[in-house]
């Protein structure tokens, strides 16, 4: 009988242990390559009505090619708007009951805020890590009922068709630019224009990946340097002709 327990105490103590190696190999690294643990709900009906908009400025996400993949990111992943754009792959983790075995991949286009008078469920306050998902990405990974299921995520290039996208809105005082459909790593963290008679201007974040300028351009036509979090930046030269037009979209060069 004690055999028995020190037995079973035993091998608890090695699946305890192997659990918290293999844990700690997912948590353990903050590089981009590495598996990583969080958890997944979503939000949303099937035909991703609700993941329209939302706080990375994005508009028509079908329009501009993000689609039903998209999810929504907690605090601790949002970095303020910084990271929309970025590209995760996800996959339901250690759930036998819910997890489904597929793989997907989804860019950040929303934020999922936290919400500190909530007792429980307060699944997007940090330092949590998690992602509301469309929910046709969502069933793809687990089963609808699970409602969440933990998930374990990696930071992956993104596959875009096309250029990146400037989409010029503001005014005659005030120009702002979003810009989206960024491939490689999504996500920009900076933005400068020029004007076809000026310097390359710094732009500020606005919010979400919308970028700003006081100066006027108008008459001008405008060239843009987009740089991504890993360091790269892409020159796109006389993107818009000096009759764009305030509501224009312009297509530029991809990473
Ligand atoms: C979503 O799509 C389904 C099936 O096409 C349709 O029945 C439903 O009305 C749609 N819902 C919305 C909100 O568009
Ligand atoms: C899940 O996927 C892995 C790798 O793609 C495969 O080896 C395994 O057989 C799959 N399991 C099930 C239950 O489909
Ligand atoms: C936050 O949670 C509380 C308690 O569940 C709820 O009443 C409230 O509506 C929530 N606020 C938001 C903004 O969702």
């Amino acid at each position: 009988m004690a055999a028995n327990a020190t037995t079973w105490v035993f091998i608890s103590m090695v699946k305890l242990l192997s659990l918290c190696f293999i844990f700690g190999r997912v948590a353990g690294s903050q590089s981009n390559d590495m598996w990583r643990p969080a958890h997944a709900t979503f939000y949303g009906d099937m035909n991703g009505t609700e993941t329209m908009q939302g706080a990375c400025g994005y508009g028509d996400l079908f329009k501009q090619g993000y689609g039903l993949e998209t999810t929504a990111l907690s605090t601790a992943l949002f970095n303020d708007g910084l990271t929309c754009g970025a590209c995760f792959q996800i996959r339901c983790y250690n759930d036998r009951q819910w997890c489904l075995n597929e793989t997907i991949v989804v860019t950040a286009t929303n934020f999922c805020p936290p919400n500190y008078s909530k007792p429980e469920e307060n699944w997007c306050n940090p330092p949590l890590r998690h992602f509301d998902l469309s929910q046709p990405m969502f069933r793809k990974i687990a089963i609808y009922e699970a409602g969440i299921v933990p998930v374990i995520y990696m930071r992956v290039p993104c596959v875009k068709t096309g250029g990146i996208m400037f989409e010029i809105k503001g005014n005659q005082w005030w120009l702002m630019v979003l810009v989206y459909n960024v491939a490689g790593a999504g996500d920009v963290v900076d933005v400068k224009i020029k004007g076809s008679s000026t310097d390359w201007i710094q732009m500020s974040r606005n919010w979400g990946q919308n970028w700003q300028t006081s100066a006027i351009l108008t008459g001008q036509s405008l060239s843009f340097q987009v740089t991504t979090s890993d360091g790269r930046m892409v020159e796109s030269d006389d993107v818009a002709p000096a009759d764009w037009t305030f509501g224009g979209v312009y297509e530029g060069k991809q990473f």
